[in-house]
């Protein structure tokens, strides 16, 4: 059964962390990180949680105030042994709908091809790169979304 996307709420706040840590290992946010970006919510945060009774996938953006009209897509992840079940597609989709008339941008390590894989499906191009920005040297790629007519 395809998960419910909705907004996360604090009870989502250990699975979050938890899931985190096991998709991004020592480049995982704090929990303190974490509860930044959830006291965040009423200001410019959207996070959404694919919920399967557990948390099985998340995404953040940063939604700057209207006049701003640059999205910054922060963060997502699925559950490794939830992936490539259209999960990841489903939080990608719901996210966007947030973003009607703005840009979206995302940096992402250019050896991340499940990632750039689901954002070029959505229409995302590179823009940009940053040279050996990573731990390890790996460039980041600058994405960019606009929402076509
Ligand atoms: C990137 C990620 C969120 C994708 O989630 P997912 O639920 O597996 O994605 P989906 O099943 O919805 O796949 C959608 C599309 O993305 C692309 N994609 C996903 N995984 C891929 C892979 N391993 N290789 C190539 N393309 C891939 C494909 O185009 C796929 O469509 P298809 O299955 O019809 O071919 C997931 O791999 C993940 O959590 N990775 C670790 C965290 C991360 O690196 N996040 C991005 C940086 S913040």
């Amino acid at each position: 059964m395809r998960p419910a996307i909705r907004p996360a709420v604090v009870d989502d706040l250990p699975g979050i962390v938890e899931l985190d840590q096991v998709c991004f290992g020592r480049e995982a946010w704090s929990s303190v990180a974490w509860e930044g970006e959830f006291e965040r919510l009423a200001e410019d945060r959207v996070i959404l949680v694919a919920d399967e009774g557990a948390v099985a996938g998340y995404v953040v953006l940063l939604v700057p105030p209207v006049q701003v009209d640059v999205v910054e897509l922060l963060r997502i992840a699925v559950a490794p042994d939830e992936r490539r079940t259209g999960i990841g597609r489903q939080l990608m989709t719901a996210a966007l709908a947030r973003c009607a008339g703005r840009t979206v941008l995302l940096e992402v390590a250019a050896g991340n091809e499940s990632a750039i894989g689901l954002y070029g499906g959505f229409g995302f191009d590179e823009i940009s790169r940053r040279r050996g920005y990573y731990a390890g040297g790996e460039d980041a790629v600058i994405m960019r979304w606009r929402e076509t007519a």
